[in-house]
């Protein structure tokens, strides 16, 4: 009798790739490029050579780096066990109704920060550049700056451009401010007349960012237009709801009180 050896079914390998890159005919940068595939996509590993690996993309085979493959592939901030906030339809929301408790204190989320990589590195490659110059925030730095903001315009006016601690999207590690070459421009809405606010709106769904607070829907979202503020939610998600034209509160069906 002779022993007999299982051959176990293999699953396919996926991975996610983390930013937009080229595919090779062969292994190596010197290969003509045979194809490329966008920031966030999923490719099947079919074989490897030292650090290329050769994936198939749709309908296209060839080598890629794989210091641009990650084997997480669902960037999408879905809820987990003890995730605190409220979740519509799988979202996360954190607006004037929903809010954080305290002691929520994430940090920037990984997938978010990844995606603004990339979407910063692409975007520089088209003499676009690009700053994140508020991510997350604690609860209390959000107070802080509340705080600030009321001494400075009034309670009634901070109200329409801060949110109060606890109720702040950037609380979330999701959120992030955006900021072009013009520094005077940051936190103003004349940003938007920016080629760097422009790339924004244009791009940043591909890499999951959508515009949070756009222009004329203050009542929906309770916040004046912040052409800087955009929120992750992962590409598939953040792409459908720019297609839609709506806010993310329309999008997901809820209203602010
Ligand atoms: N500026 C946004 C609304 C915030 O304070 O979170
Ligand atoms: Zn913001």
């Amino acid at each position: 009798d002779f022993p007999i050896t299982p051959t176990l079914p293999t699953k396919p390998m996926i991975y996610m790739t983390t930013d937009q890159l080229n595919m090779r005919s062969k292994a190596g940068v010197n290969h003509p490029v045979v194809g490329s595939i966008p920031y966030g996509k999923t490719v099947t590993f079919l074989e490897k050579s030292s650090n290329w690996y050769k994936v198939q993309y749709e309908t296209t085979i060839g080598w890629v780096n794989s210091a641009y493959l990650s084997d997480k592939i669902d960037p999408y901030p879905k809820p987990t066990v003890g995730t605190k906030g409220t979740y519509v339809t799988s979202v996360l929301i954190v607006n004037k109704t929903y809010s954080l408790p305290s002691n929520h204190n994430p940090g920037v989320d990984k997938w978010a920060q990844q995606a603004a990589n990339a979407m910063v590195s692409q975007a520089e490659k088209q003499g676009i550049s690009l700053t994140a110059f508020s991510t997350f925030r604690s609860y209390s730095y959000q107070q802080e700056l509340y705080n600030s903001y009321v001494r400075k315009h009034g309670v009634v006016k901070a109200n329409r451009f801060s949110a109060k601690p606890g109720y702040s999207e950037h609380q979330t590690g999701l959120a992030f401010d955006f900021g072009g070459n013009d520094r005077s421009k940051w936190l103003e809405e004349s940003f938007e007349t920016t080629r760097e606010a422009k790339w924004l709106l244009a791009n940043a769904s591909d890499y999951g960012f959508i515009l949070r607070y756009p222009k004329g829907k203050e009542k929906i979202t309770g916040y004046m237009y912040e052409p800087w503020h955009y929120r992750y939610l992962g590409s598939d998600l953040a792409k459908k709801v720019k297609k839609s034209g709506k806010t993310l509160e329309e999008y997901v069906e809820i209203n602010i009180n």
